[in-house]
């Protein structure tokens, strides 16, 4: 293919930048900040190779219509917001069978106890403590337990260098790192692994977005405002952010505010200092706030809805750039399997 041709040809000696994202809702404010725009950024000067971690997303999914909708909207997103095919391989997780087989391999040199002390199971096992459940193994499956070595070889897989995301997924990347660095004792004389580094965004939007509620925007919360939301529910979801009751005339600490903390990320410089310096003198409240935040996302979203309406159609433009993108993934996966393979012994007879 020719524009493959041009990409091996431009990106000799570049670095490789990865991340994926699970199809486990909507994509959101807090995924686009803290991972697809730095990504997005990161193309023009990494090979960039970006995925929708499908098989992740099956440790908590469990109704398929969800899965495949949920999948084809984090795709239809990343178009959306500007992934250029011809730049980045963009494929689909489960489309790349050599990643599962890896992940036996890489599950064989893992210690149990590296995955004991990853974030989403710990995480897991204190709320069945906390509810009083007695086994705090309770209703988590193999897949949440296994999450990190997955993660691991989806990064490993690719040869990347740089992985963009944001910072709740910094341990994930420690992870990658370690179980690349075992694999690589055993058998780095015949085959070693690369080993990565996560990049996080820099200074204040480094620092994971607040949903709706306060905590963390996550999916998993349930509070999170989609990106392509349709204009009406995205500014009912902007007025429902929690706010504290200071009444307009008094004075308000900004970076209490949730609200004020997504303004950050979405007005210009100039806009934020001015909202600062309202807030801070009394005078403004936080719905005046909310309604400049809505505008502000809306003006950014708005040109951009009518492409992300058209890839979510089934059979779009985003089948076809997640077929070519296998193939890709496919043939940069491979050479990595089979210098594994070779490593351990089982193509080395
Ligand atoms: P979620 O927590 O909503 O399930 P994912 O775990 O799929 O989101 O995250 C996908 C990417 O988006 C990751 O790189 C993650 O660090 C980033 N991300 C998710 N939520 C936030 C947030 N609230 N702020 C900044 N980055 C986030
Ligand atoms: N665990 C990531 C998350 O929840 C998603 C993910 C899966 C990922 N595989 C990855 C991110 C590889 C970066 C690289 O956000």
């Amino acid at each position: 293919m020719a524009h493959e041709d041009a990409r091996d040809g431009a990106r000799q000696g570049q670095k490789v930048s990865l991340t994926g994202i699970k199809p486990t809702g909507e994509p959101h404010l807090g995924n686009y900040i803290g991972a697809i725009r730095p990504a997005l950024e990161m193309a023009s000067s990494y090979e960039s190779i970006y995925f929708i971690a499908d098989y992740h997303a099956l440790t908590s999914v469990r109704d398929r219509a969800s899965l495949a909708g949920w999948t084809r909207s984090v795709g239809a997103t990343w178009v959306a917001l500007g992934l250029d095919p011809k730049q980045t391989i963009f494929y689909r997780q489960s489309d790349v069978p050599e990643i599962f087989e890896l992940t036996w391999v890489l599950s064989c040199v893992t210690g149990k106890g590296l995955m004991n002390r990853a974030h989403a199971y710990k995480a897991a096992r204190d709320r069945n403590a906390e509810a009083g459940i007695a086994d705090l193994d309770a209703g988590i499956n193999m897949g949440l337990f296994n999450y990190p070595v997955l993660m691991a070889v989806d990064i490993l897989i690719m040869n990347a260098d740089v992985v963009p995301v944001g910072q709740d997924q910094v341990q994930h990347l420690e992870i990658a790192a370690d179980v690349a660095g075992s694999f690589n004792h055993l058998f780095g004389d015949v085959y070693a692994l690369k080993i990565p580094e996560a990049v996080t965004p820099p200074g204040d939007t480094g620092r994971v977005l607040p949903g709706l509620d306060g905590r963390k925007m996550s999916k998993s919360y349930g509070n999170t405002i989609p990106l392509f939301a349709p204009e009406a529910r995205l500014r009912k979801l902007v007025r429902s952010i929690k706010s504290d009751s200071t009444p307009v005339e008094e004075p308000k600490a900004p970076d209490t505010s949730a609200a004020f903390q997504l303004y950050e990320n979405f007005a210009t410089p100039g806009d934020v200092a001015d909202m600062r310096r309202r807030l801070e003198a009394g005078g403004t409240g936080w719905g005046e706030l909310k309604n400049a935040l809505f505008e502000a996302i809306n003006t950014r979203l708005t040109p951009l809805r009518e492409r992300y309406e058209e890839l979510m159609v089934p059979g779009s433009e985003l089948d076809t750039i997640l077929a070519d993108g296998a193939e890709q993934a496919r043939d940069r996966a491979r050479p990595v399997l089979a210098g594994v393979r070779r490593a351990i012994g089982i193509d080395a007879l």
